[in-house]
Parts: structure tokens; sequence; C-alpha cells
């Protein structure tokens, strides 16, 4: 119990207030942006791909420093030979998936026909299965590295994620409520952390603001000593409220992921990262 009063007194009061429930996505997103521009006003909205160095000073200048030889570039070498390694059979990836060029900016998107929300390490690993190689595992190693390889082919292209038609729109609530819902031991939501209390020290963290969240990953992350993808970095925060974390890549994650993306539709795709 004890480290649980120390989290809640940490934040203060706290006062969730989620979307409205019958807003439209392009409402919400209005709301959600204005939110970031409104609390944090010395911040570009360009910026906010920066998490949490986008709003503290003095971690911004440690992380500038780490970015001058980033602990992500070896990642990035060591995807591209994967991706570009012929599978048993003569193929490459480029056979499912087309060139590397954007391509990691062309997800997460909904997909019509299966109705769902497909992001970009599904398609790796449907491609490898479907040529008979063997999938990857979703939270880090050689999926971390051909992310790290494909999100840096896409630097600099726009969040521009489409919420489009009643099955997408299902997706896109179904995300939204994840983001809102209290959660484990704690009883916290992602948002309570991360919108409310963002730019709040929390014990020797200051919390990151969710508009950016997902731009820069994978990222390699001090505390791991390695790259991690967005869905275990999902993890680590469902952990710290003590919940019982879904699976990487499961559906409840696919559409936090798709609306989270589209919550920062407009930002530039920056990843790989790095973090503390
Ligand atoms: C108890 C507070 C707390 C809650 C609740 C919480 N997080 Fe976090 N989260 C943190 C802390 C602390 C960090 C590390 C510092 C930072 O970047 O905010 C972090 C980091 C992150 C990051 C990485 C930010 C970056 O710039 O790389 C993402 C993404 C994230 N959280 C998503 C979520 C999601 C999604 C949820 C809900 C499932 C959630 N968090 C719930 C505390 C929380």
């Amino acid at each position: 119990m004890k480290k649980i009063t120390v989290v809640a007194t940490a934040l203060g009061v706290l006062f969730a207030l989620p979307l409205s429930v019958e807003a439209s996505p392009k409402d919400d997103l209005k709301a959600f942006q204005g939110y970031f521009k409104t609390r944090f006003p010395n911040t570009k909205f360009d910026d906010f791909s920066n998490g949490v160095y986008s709003i503290d000073k003095a971690s911004r200048e440690q992380w500038e420093e780490i970015e001058e030889f980033p602990p992500y570039e070896l990642a990035i070498e060591e995807g591209q030979e994967i991706w570009n390694k012929k599978f048993k059979n003569g193929k490459t990836f480029k056979s499912c998936l087309g060139g590397e060029k954007n391509l990691a900016a062309k997800y997460p998107h909904f997909d019509k026909k299966r109705k769902e929300v497909v992001t970009l390490p599904v398609a790796i690993n449907e491609c490898l299965e479907k040529n008979g190689e063997s999938p990857l595992g979703y939270k880090k190693g050689k999926m971390a590295a051909l992310l790290s390889f494909l999100a840096y082919n896409s630097r600099g292209q726009k969040i521009d994620v489409e919420v489009k038609g009643k099955d997408a729109e299902e997706a896109y609530e179904a995300g939204k409520q994840f983001f809102y819902a209290r959660r484990g031991q704690l009883n916290f939501s992602c948002a309570h952390c991360h919108v409310d209390n963002a730019g709040n020290k929390i014990r020797a963290d200051i919390l990151s603001p969710a508009l950016g969240h997902v731009t820069h990953f994978p990222v390699y992350r001090s505390k791991w000593g390695e790259m991690g993808t967005l869905h275990r970095r999902f993890d680590g925060c469902n952990k710290q409220v003590r919940a019982r974390p879904f699976k990487a890549q499961g559906k409840e994650y696919r559409n936090l992921e798709y609306f989270m993306t589209y919550m920062s539709n407009g930002l530039e795709w920056n990843g790989p990262g790095a973090r503390k």
C-alpha cells in the first residue's frame, strides 16, 4: 500500500476528464491538441515529437548529448541487414511490403476488409509467415531492429492517420476507451499521467505529454539497455499501475495505438529515438 500512497500523493488530485463520448474523432483531435498547446504555450507544436524533452529544459540538454552518438544507430544497421536478407525461398520483405522508403508512415491504418487495425509489426510477421519463415517477437530484438531501420526511413513524414467509416470509428472508440479507462491496483488511466499530469513529476520522472507519444518508436531506453517497441512501453506503463499488461500486438494495444497515433496527426515521424 505504501507505494500506492506515494504515487497518488506525488500526483496530487486526479481529475481525468475524458473526451466527450459523442464527439467525432475530428472534435477529439482538436480538443486534445488544443489542451496541450494551452498547457505548454512555450512548446512549438512540432517539438511535441520529442516527448518529455519538449517541455523540460534540463532533461533536454542531457538528451541532446546522447543524440550526438545515437544509441539506436546499431539497431538501424542491424535492421537494414534483416530487411535485405533473402528468405529461404529467395524473396525478401519487399515482395509483400514494397520499398522501405516511407513505409512505416503508412501504419497504423484501419483495414476495411479485415475490419481491424493493422500495424507495421503485424504486417512484417504476416510477410514472414507467408514466406515460410518464423515470426519475430513483438517487443525487442530483431523486430525492434527492423522497425528502427523502417522508422529511420520514414523520418520527416507527417503523421496522417485516417478514421473513416463505422468500423474504423469503432476501433478508434475502443482505443480511446482504453486510454481513458482506469486500471490496475492504482486505478490510473493513461490520461491521468500523460494528460492531466503531463509536466508533473512522479518519483524521479517528469511525465511526458501524450501528444507525440508514438512518433519516435522504437526507442533505445537506458533503463532497458536496449531497443524496445511501442507495445513494450505500453506494457511497462500498465505494470506501473499494477495492471496486467495485454498482449503485444493484440487487438487492445493495436486500437490504443490507432487512437494515440490519430491524436498525434500533423506531427513528424522521427524514430527511432532515445529515452531515459
Ligand atoms: C502512473 C503514471 C503512468 C501511467 C498511468 C501511465 N504511464 Fe506512461 N509513462 C510513465 C512514466 C513515468 C514514463 C517515463 C517518463 C515519460 O516519458 O513520461 C512513461 C512513458 C510513456 C511513454 C514513452 C514516452 C516517450 O517519449 O517515449 C509512452 C508511449 C507511454 N508512457 C504510454 C502510456 C500509456 C498508453 C498508458 C496507459 C496504458 C500509460 N503510459 C500510463 C508513467 C505513466
